[in-house]
């Protein structure tokens, strides 16, 4: 009986390297090792042998065995890779194979600092008012008090369409107009976002588009105090209670007094740097009182209100925030500068 099954066995094991598909060896092992195979067969005739030489025949059975299972886990793994091999070469979907990587879209750096502003104004009270991107002359201009010959009006500064009353604004300061004839007689808290339009040069430091966030409070009694300690507030939250500010006199047509708010530098912490040009400063908007001329174009009877204004620019802030050197970067839609926030 053992030799039967050592011819067997060699039979086998002789047979299995010239199988090459899976329906070869499934058929190989159902007839050698599977339940009603030629060897669990045999070996269960075991009971036919004299007692004495059952474990003998046992033992001897089970090595043959194992090593003809040992060898056929061994051939079966190479015809599965080669088969694999073979479906991959035919365009089949190998589902092991790792996912490819979907491209995750973020916030643009721009939309980033915005909403932080939004929120921190929200926080103050203040309302966002959308007002238009294109303009009339009389708006963006005459009504915020510009002289007639103010070089901002000129040409090259300004996208007129071809009528050329319109224009791409280029400031938000005319959406204080709107919103002032829009809420008279009330008061008034907003801030005015959106993109502005100049007609210049593309460099590092300037583009021909970029956002202001314009602000507004019109009031009974509203003073220079409430700008500085309003403004103050914000930029306390926006770069932390620490950071010291000041403000420097300065002119806008449509504000009496005027000023600009610097911010103590954040890089170097006031002390001089390359950011701040080793002044320890960094300017961050313009503010002042609103002119009266500007309160009576909205509506406002500047006998009985006052208000403040503010206008500041999120691509600076986000330019100074995170060292950015070339403002081109903001709208060059290139994935490598954006990935980055
Ligand atoms: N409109 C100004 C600009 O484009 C920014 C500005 C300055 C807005 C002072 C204001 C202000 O409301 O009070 O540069």
């Amino acid at each position: 009986m053992l030799n039967q099954l050592e011819t067997i066995v060699q039979t086998a094991h002789a047979e299995l390297p010239q199988l090459t598909t899976s329906e070869a060896l499934i058929a190989w092992n159902s007839q050698y090792l599977g339940r009603k195979g030629e060897i669990p067969v045999l070996l269960r005739r075991v009971s036919e042998l004299p007692k004495e030489e059952r474990p003998a025949f046992g033992q001897r059975a089970n090595e043959l065995k194992q090593t003809l299972e040992a060898a056929y886990e061994a051939h079966s793994q190479a015809i599965k890779s080669a088969e694999l091999a073979q479906a991959l070469k035919m365009g089949a979907l190998d589902v092991t194979m790792p996912g490819r990587k979907m491209a995750r879209g973020r916030l643009h750096p721009s939309t980033q600092t915005l909403r932080r502003i939004y929120q921190i104004w929200a926080d103050m009270g203040f309302q966002i008012y959308r007002s238009r991107d294109v303009e009339t002359d009389e708006v963006n201009f005459q009504m915020l008090n510009f002289p007639p010959h103010h070089p901002a009006r000129e040409m090259q500064d300004t996208f007129y369409t071809t009528n050329h009353e319109l224009l791409l604004r280029t400031h938000t300061s005319p959406g204080q107009i709107r919103a002032m004839r829009e809420f008279h007689p009330e008061p008034i808290r907003v801030i005015l976002p959106g993109m502005c339009y100049r007609n210049e040069q593309i460099t590092a430091r300037s583009e021909i588009q970029f956002h202001q966030v314009e602000g507004l409070a019109v009031g009974h009694n509203i003073r220079f105090s409430d700008l500085k300690g309003t403004l103050i507030n914000f930029v306390r939250r926006l770069y932390g209670a620490n950071r010291a500010t000041r403000f420097r006199a300065s002119y806008f047509p449509f504000t009496e007094p005027s000023a600009e708010m610097d911010v103590e530098c954040f890089l170097c912490d006031g002390k001089g740097c390359r950011l701040c040009k080793h002044s320890g400063w960094l300017e961050i908007l313009g503010c002042g009182m609103v002119h009266p001329n500007v309160l009576r174009n909205g509506g406002y009877d500047p006998e009985i209100f006052s208000g403040f204004a503010f206008g500041m620019g999120p691509e600076r802030i986000t330019m100074l925030r995170h060292g950015i050197e070339d403002i081109r970067y903001f709208w060059a839609n290139d994935l490598r500068f954006l990935q980055q926030f």
